[in-house]
């Protein structure tokens, strides 16, 4: 037998370190973006019934999960429910390992967007000079591995750190900064000239820009945020105590993070507004728009440094929750040393994540079903293995576990648990009809 498993040292550190694998580029670069794509506050209102409906609930379920079992994924599933029901968290493993090749890769960019921030290098582009300037940097062979490289290495170092002593440490420093680079910058935002036409865009529905995978994307964006469908909550939950109040902090952390979601989008689409720019340019919108959009702000490059700051801290403690999944597996089922096994993952981290930067370049022509190799990772993972892993996690802990889950999240108090009957019939109805959705809607295109 190993050691004794280790855990958060303190609430507080629970619910940062889950906050903070919570918000990542998920909050800060994909919800501005879908958003200004979907009608602003009409994708706002449709986001905020997914969280409500699907994502609270399903957050709940992986904590109580991984606590009741205080295993990684793996070996939670085998605990409750033998070897078959152990495949829900081998694929999550999986998922995470895919999902990090992404990650490692695109927090690279946020890297190097700091310090062509501090070089001033955006003074006085236009979208286009912005789109060169990314194009050429992406596509170039060296140097996006090497920032691929320094964020795996400053990941990997968390990770070595452990629970309480590294994970919880850092969340604990950096999710206060972020939420003041945020609020600084969405106080710069609102207040050019010319703001009050992006607010006004983000906060009053556009029901006609609102088409039939506004929906679907709607519920994988809160399932990515959320960090759902792959057991980062599961293995996170397995640190929790049995005396903590789980739906209490777990309404915390999806308040945090829908609230971190919710303020980027008032840094990005009023500065958007102000500047003239469009708020539809889809993916392309923080690092093709928003150059060009400090570029036009009095001390832009200072705003631009510290947005990208802000997205890399962001990036890192999202990363370091997916990079836990897998050392945690390799710790419990491997026996292997956490040191070991986060060295081991972030080699292969990094080996997955290389096609994935060279296949903007160098390797652009090899495709997989029509897409690159950063693309193929990013729709196999967000859109078909995390939705799978949801569905199946709705699916065991509404109908395998039933009532068992019920008494595993009320083990803090002995009181029963509040609206308890609704909590299970959204996980064995509502939430596998949403997500079957959305997958049926992938498959078919
Ligand atoms: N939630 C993160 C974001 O918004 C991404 C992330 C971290 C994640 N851990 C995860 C997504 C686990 C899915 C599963 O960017």
């Amino acid at each position: 037998m190993s050691a004794a498993r280790e855990h958060w040292g303190s609430r507080l550190g629970f619910i940062m370190a889950s906050a903070g694998s919570a918000v990542g580029l998920g909050n800060i670069w994909k919800f501005p973006y879908m958003a200004g794509a979907n009608g602003g506050g009409a994708f706002l209102i449709i986001y905020l019934g997914c969280v409500l409906f699907f994502g609270l609930s399903l957050v709940m379920a992986e904590l109580a999960i991984g606590r009741a079992t205080q295993r990684n994924p793996v070996g939670a599933f085998r605990t409750l429910a033998g070897r078959g029901w152990s495949v829900v968290g081998a694929l999550g493993v999986a998922t995470a390992f895919v999902i990090l090749a992404v990650y490692v890769v695109v927090a690279g960019w946020t890297l190097a967007y700091v310090v062509l921030m501090a070089n001033d290098t955006f003074a006085g582009v236009d979208v286009e000079q912005s789109r060169q300037v990314f194009s050429s940097f992406t596509s170039s062979t060296f140097m996006p591995l090497l920032c691929a490289a320094v964020f795996t290495v400053g990941m990997v170092t968390v990770v070595i750190g452990g629970v309480a002593g590294g994970i919880e440490r850092v969340a604990k420093w950096l999710m206060p900064l972020l939420f003041v680079l945020l609020i600084v910058l969405a106080l710069r935002s609102i207040t050019l000239p010319g703001a009050g036409a992006g607010i006004d865009f983000y906060l009053w529905p556009d029901w006609s820009k609102v088409g039939p995978d506004t929906w679907g994307g709607a519920i994988s964006q809160a399932f990515f945020s959320l960090s759902l469908g792959m057991g980062a909550m599961i293995t996170y939950g397995s640190y929790m105590s049995r005396e903590q109040n789980l739906p209490r902090d777990a309404t915390l952390v999806v308040g945090l993070d829908t609230t971190v979601a919710l303020l980027a989008g008032l840094v990005i689409l009023p500065a958007v507004f102000a500047t003239g720019f469009q708020p539809d340019e889809g993916p392309g919108l923080t690092f093709l728009t928003l150059p060009a959009v400090f570029a036009t702000m009095p001390a832009g490059s200072l705003f631009g440094m510290a947005f990208f700051v802000l997205l890399a801290i962001a990036a890192l403690t999202s990363a370091v929750s997916l990079l836990e999944v897998v050392v945690s597996y390799f710790v419990d089922e491997k026996s292997l040393s956490r040191i070991k096994a986060s060295l081991l993952c972030g080699l292969i981290v990094f080996a997955l994540g290389m096609p994935a930067s060279l296949s903007q370049g160098v390797w652009s022509d090899y495709t997989i079903a029509g897409k690159n190799f950063l693309d193929a990772a990013d729709f196999i993972s967000t859109a078909v293995m995390m939705p799978v892993g949801g569905l199946m996690m709705a699916l065991f802990t509404g109908w395998v576990l039933g009532p068992r889950a019920v008494s595993a999240i009320q083990s803090y108090s002995g009181q029963p648990m509040p609206l308890a009957g609704l909590w299970l019939f959204i996980l064995r109805y509502v939430a596998p009809l949403g997500i079957g959705w959305i997958l049926l809607q992938g498959f078919l295109g």
